[in-house]
């Protein structure tokens, strides 16, 4: 079956098309990045215009890049929640629309389960090789899942306060780097010292969770005492080095305690090269076996609402069409 997933929870504009929740036929994504980066940051009401402007030349983009007629597609999933609801509206009443025209049952998708699919649509050999410990890491979230089946979820830990990319975003714009700051810093980095500076790790006890405030406040800190003292370069490197750290720590301990022999690292932050790199080494030292999505698949796409859309209507059917959008959600109670 052939699913078209969309998605416009925040600043990407995406309709994609997956067959049996495996194999992308077409994955468009328009980015509102650009729009955007003049204010440093994602302006919700700007957002949801523009992905009323965007969302049907990007769904016709979806069917002709594809060579797919509607007659050919089997379901519509959508994202409903969580996101700016503005934003979401535009993608569900969408969806809503065309499930009418074309007769098509409809799923609603939570983002981040969406994005523990990007994991099984890089590996489809791990939709039967469950538990999997997740890291989610996006600009809004920062979560480890134990995905213990299609649909059954167990939040092992969760960010005390920023985000990891909302720690790259608001460091970069202390840095004067444009947005959105992790790609910013992620190539900076490339060039600089990470040990140049030494900015501090926070660990949350015997917990799983996480806090990036510190590092944060930490690089402020650094900037307003020796504004001129390290090169740009040297302070991306060093503060990447710090959020890495945190998060590759943090999930070698969660997979000590869970014995999950496969890790997954999703979402836009998974984008970055040194946490892709560490991740690696890390999981080559324990035997675990990891799993990180082409770029394309781990910032915001709908390749991987369909394919969550696929597993959900599988197992639990379609949602009837009065079904509503949803700022906050937690992933367990899906
Ligand atoms: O998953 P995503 O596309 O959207 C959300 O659901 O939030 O993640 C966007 C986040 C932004 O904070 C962005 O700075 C970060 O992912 N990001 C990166 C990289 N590419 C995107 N962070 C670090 N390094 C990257 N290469
Ligand atoms: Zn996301």
């Amino acid at each position: 079956m052939i699913v078209l997933g969309l998605e416009t929870s925040c600043d990407e504009t995406s309709a994609a098309l997956v067959e049996n929740g495996q194999r992308i036929l077409s994955n468009i994504v328009s980015s509102q990045a650009d729009l955007h980066a003049k204010y440093g940051g994602v302006i919700p009401e700007v957002a949801s215009r523009k992905h009323v402007e965007l969302i049907l030349p990007t769904i016709q983009e979806a069917l002709s890049s594809a060579s797919i007629g509607w007659q050919e597609i089997g379901a519509i999933a959508v994202t409903n929640r969580p996101g700016l609801l503005g934003a979401l509206l535009v993608g569900v009443s969408t969806a809503k629309a065309i499930a009418l025209v074309h007769s098509l049952p409809v799923i609603a998708v939570h983002h981040h389960e969406g994005h523990l699919y990007s994991a099984l649509l890089t590996a489809p050999q791990l939709s039967d090789q469950f538990p999997l410990l997740v890291l989610i890491v996006s600009g809004g979230h920062t979560m480890l899942v134990k995905m213990n089946d299609h649909g059954d979820y167990s939040l092992i830990g969760r960010t005390m306060d920023d985000a990891a990319g909302e720690a790259f975003d608001k460091g970069a714009r202390l840095m004067d780097l444009p947005y959105p700051g992790g790609p910013s810093i992620g190539r900076l980095s490339l060039k600089g010292d990470m040990k140049a500076i030494h900015f501090p790790r926070s660990y949350m006890g015997k917990t799983f969770n996480f806090s990036f405030s510190g590092v944060k406040t930490a690089l402020r800190m650094h900037l307003k005492r020796e504004p001129d003292s390290s090169s740009v370069e040297d302070l991306a490197a060093s503060y990447q080095e710090a959020i890495v750290a945190m998060l590759v720590n943090t999930t070698q301990r969660a997979l000590e305690e869970t014995g999950c022999r496969t890790l997954c690292v999703v979402g836009g932050v998974a984008a970055n090269t040194r946490l892709r790199q560490r991740m690696g080494e890390m999981t080559a030292e324990t035997g675990v076996e990891l799993v990180i999505p082409d770029t394309k698949l781990c910032t915001d796409n709908g390749a991987m609402i369909a394919a969550a859309g696929y597993y959900r209507l599988m197992h639990s059917g379609s949602n009837p069409l009065s079904f509503d959008t949803f700022a906050m959600q937690n992933l367990e109670e899906v």
